[in-house]
This record gives structure tokens, sequence and C-alpha cells, in this order.
């Protein structure tokens, strides 16, 4: 047995998370995508279709967020109108019979944000919205306020971002030792509150792979930095070896690359994204404005650099388009 498939079920029988997805999430090689970025082969993982009842990567975390929980929990998060997070906690904690309450702030009217902003007001206990991203932390407090009122309140992290999180992401990079048939020269995902690529840079130092994570930043740089990723994944790595359980971290630099996607603000279609949507629609390959276009667009640009093999990790599903 190689070393990723003995890691996995170990990791899930010490944290012990929850069932809320269908793994492995799917890896298509889409050859020609690869040829109009100019890449020798890319692949596409479908984190968009994690769960029938609404996919996208933070399954992956709330699988180790969510439970257990006292049976009356209620739970708070936050996050712009448009966040997947807020809408897959709420879904996800649904179907476990618990309640959310969110705390939220505008971002700009997309189709993609529009949807993901209704079917959140639909699955949450209660929606507190700011009149501004400024607003937020009073917003929070409300909600707070109210969430206490209704149950016991567990807060989740914007974006989930929390060490155990972390972990469901290792868990999905891990599953690319048996999918892949040839080592990549980069992992292309987009880079928010930086749980999922902290999580894939732990799953390529474990499989001794020379892989590059690139995260591409589509939120404030005081949110998503390499600074922030790399102590996630630490905290994940230490979270693990409290339970019996080493992962070899790299000795040298953390293996991931900051690659600048945001433009004039998180949630903010830019030019160069737009055009990455336009280049992977003809190929079936569907991408949202404020995460998967503007990380598909470094796709071509790495290609340039010379990166031949590339994962691109599709993270963003629509609700109800499954
Ligand atoms: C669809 C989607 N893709 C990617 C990301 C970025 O992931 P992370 O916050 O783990 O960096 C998010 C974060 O909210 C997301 O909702």
């Amino acid at each position: 047995m190689s070393s990723a498939a003995a890691l996995s079920p170990k990791i899930r029988s010490a944290l012990a998370p929850g069932s809320l997805g269908d793994w492995p999430t799917p890896l298509e090689s889409a050859p020609g995508l690869a040829a109009a970025c100019g890449a020798a082969a890319l692949w596409l993982k479908r984190e968009d279709r994690s769960s029938p009842r609404c996919g996208g990567n933070k399954v992956r975390g709330l699988e180790f967020l969510l439970g257990p929980a006292p049976p009356d929990v209620v739970f708070l998060t936050a996050g712009g109108t448009g966040s997947s997070h807020c809408l897959l906690t709420a879904v996800h904690a649904g179907a476990l019979g618990a309640r959310t309450v969110l705390a939220q702030f505008p971002q700009p009217d997309t189709d993609a944000s529009r949807a993901v902003a209704a079917a959140s007001a639909a699955r949450a206990a209660l929606v507190v919205r700011a009149r501004s991203p400024a607003g937020l932390p009073l917003a929070l407090l409300q909600a707070w306020r109210a969430a206490r009122r209704m149950g016991p309140v567990r807060w989740i992290p914007p974006g989930g971002a929390h060490p155990r999180a972390v972990v469901g992401h290792l868990l999905a990079g891990l599953e690319l030792e048996s999918q892949l048939p040839d080592l990549p020269d980069a992992i292309v995902t987009p880079l928010g509150t930086g749980g999922t690529a902290a999580g894939l840079g732990l799953a390529v130092a474990a499989l001794s792979w020379p892989t590059r994570i690139v995260g591409v930043r589509v939120a404030p740089r005081l949110i998503a930095n390499r600074w922030r990723t790399t102590r996630l994944a630490r905290r994940a790595a230490l979270l693990l070896a409290r339970h019996g359980i080493r992962l070899p971290l790299p000795a040298s630099r953390f293996p991931l690359a900051v690659v600048e996607g945001l433009g004039v603000g998180y949630g903010h279609p830019t030019p160069l994204g737009e055009a990455a949507r336009r280049l992977a629609a003809p190929h079936g390959l569907v991408l949202d404005p404020t995460y998967g276009a503007k990380a598909f667009a470094a796709v071509p640009e790495l290609a340039r650099r010379g990166f031949r093999r590339i994962v691109f990790w599709h993270t963003f599903a629509l609700p109800g388009g499954e």
C-alpha cells in the first residue's frame, strides 16, 4: 500500500470527521483545454462535485468542523453574500438537523453571487447583512446575539479556515496519488482564506512530490497570503502530530507560490478572469467570476513559464446546478 493510501484512513480514524461528501471527487483529463492553454497536460479536480446536496471545496472542511455537536447547536459563520462557505455551512448543517446563522457583507452582483446569496437566505435560519464590508463586525455581533437566543452557538471561522478543515483538504490532495498518471508540476487553486492551499501543500509534502501549489489570490492580502496559509498548514500538522500522525513537512520552504489575481476587489470580475472563462467555456468548464475564473487565468501563464503538467482545482458549484 502506498504512503498516501495508508495515511488517509489513519487520519480519518484519528479525527473522526462526519460524512458529508462523495470521495474521491473525480479527476478529469482535459486535453483540448490543455492545448488551448499551451500546457502538455491539464487535469480538473472536480471538487465542485463533492456532494449532490451542494458541492464545492468547502465540503472538505465542513466534514471536520460540523460534528460532533449538541443536538440544538446553532452554527455561526460569516462571509460575503456570495460566499459558498456560508451556503455550504447552512446546507450541510441543515442536513445534520442543525441551524445556521450567517453574518454577511455585500459583494458585487454577478449571476453566481446572486444565486449563492438567494440559496443561503433560503437555507440559513437567519442572515444578518451589513451595509458594507466595514459593517461586518457589527453584523456579526447582532448575528451572535440572535444565535445565542436559539441555542448553544458554535463559531466557524470565515471560509472555514481552521486547522481541522485543512486536514480535509489534505485528504483531497492525497486522492491525487491514485488518480494521476504523472506527477504534476503545479496544482492551481484560488487562494481565499487559505485552508485549501494549506491542505494541498501538506499533501504534496506528504507525498514527497516536487509539485508547486499555485494559490491565485482572490481576496485581500490581509486574508489571502502566504504567511497565513503556511501557519494554517503548520497548525494542521501539529494537530495531526497530537494524534500520533507525523507528516513529513518540507525541510525548506512550504511549496506554495502566491500569484496575484484579485483585481479591484473580492468578487469583482477581472478582464483576465473573464478571458479565462471564455477560454474554458467551449471545453465544458464553467467558471465563476470570484474564484474559478481568476484562478484559471493563471494556467496559460504557468504553461508559458514551463509548467507542463497542471492540475486545476475546480472549487465552485452553482447551487442546484448538479
Ligand atoms: C468556491 C471557492 N473556491 C475557492 C475558495 C478559496 O478557498 P480557501 O478559502 O480555502 O482559500 C473559496 C473560499 O471561500 C470558495 O468559496
